[in-house]
């Protein structure tokens, strides 16, 4: 847990949460906040198996999962090659486009240029092309926008970013939907829940802050559209090669039914914060959340 991402905080609480779950089911738990000398913590503590809590760089996006293949010690949720694949947005696209999955036509942009000119029509969205939880997020709107990307004289989050990622932003509703891996009957969609972020847009803080967002789990939205959100995340889920859990985030333009439904991307370390959506999901279905963590560790023995 921890490490050096901008999501640090996140899997700081992520991280001691799972560690008092599996504790209170009698497990020995050793917390480790990631540095740089994580190997030789790691060859000292000669873990079983690690429960792999970070978000962001390097602990989602294949370095570590590289690290622990390495070193012949198992670890929860995916892989080195769906890790590296899944962090990077573009990539996952390229992956899952393909085979039907429907995802926003986006163009890859470098920051420097957006002080001269819009990369695509108002209104769009620009993201950090491998970030979690909003980090960096700006959506940019007729009138104004959230992060103020065009102008010299102004600061937005995407400044920090080299490369970013515009897409077309979808109107209409914010969906999710985690899927459980290694369930008896094989992987599984949890539910939908749809997000109501009270700001109308869910970043960092609106995630983060208790009250600052409405969670509707199960989503009032349509059988079909449920049914196709939970099919996209399954059948995206098994195309990148998952494991443990993973969680896609949706936009459903609800004027178009279901040819209105994107994914955006797939987390394969997603937040288990009290706030967090795959939790929430899981006691939804009666699955606690020590449970929950439970049946992580076991899917990666
Ligand atoms: N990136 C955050 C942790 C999430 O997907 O939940
Ligand atoms: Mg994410």
């Amino acid at each position: 847990m921890g490490g050096w991402s901008a999501e640090r905080e996140v899997s700081l609480s992520s991280g001691n949460g799972v560690a008092d779950a599996l504790e209170s089911l009698g497990h020995k738990v050793t917390r480790i906040d990631m540095d740089r000398n994580v190997a030789q913590v790691l060859a000292g503590v000669r873990p079983d198996v690690v429960f792999n809590a970070l978000h962001g760089t390097p602990g989602e996006d294949g370095t570590v999962q590289g690290m622990l293949d390495l070193m012949q010690i198992p670890y929860t949720h995916s892989g080195l090659v769906t890790s590296v694949i899944a962090i990077d947005k573009e990539l996952t696209k390229q992956a899952l486009v393909p085979h039907g999955i429907r995802m926003p036509e986006g163009t890859i942009v470098k920051s420097e240029t957006l002080y001269d000119a819009d990369p695509l029509p108002r209104p769009y969205v620009l993201k950090p092309i491998n970030e979690g939880s909003s980090v960096g997020v700006a959506i940019v709107t007729e009138s104004g926008n959230y992060g103020n990307p065009i102008g010299r004289d102004v600061k937005g989050p995407w400044q920090e970013f080299e490369t970013l990622l515009a897409e077309p932003f979808i109107r209409g509703r914010e969906l999710t939907v985690a899927i459980m891996g290694g369930d008896q009957n094989g992987d599984r969609a949890l539910a939908v829940t749809e997000l109501r972020p009270k700001s109308g847009f869910y970043d960092y803080d609106s995630k983060y802050t208790d009250g600052l967002t409405e969670h509707i789990c199960p989503a009032e939205i349509p059988d079909d559209i449920a049914a196709a959100a939970m099919d996209m995340a399954l059948e995206a889920h098994k195309l990148l090669g998952c494991k443990g859990t993973s969680r896609s985030d949706f936009r459903w333009d609800d004027e178009r039914g279901v040819r209105g439904l994107y994914l955006l991307e797939v987390n394969t370390q997603p937040g288990m914060t009290p706030l967090s959506l795959v939790p929430e999901q899981a006691k939804y279905c009666g699955i606690s959340y020590a449970e929950l963590c439970d049946r992580i560790v076991k899917d990666a023995l």
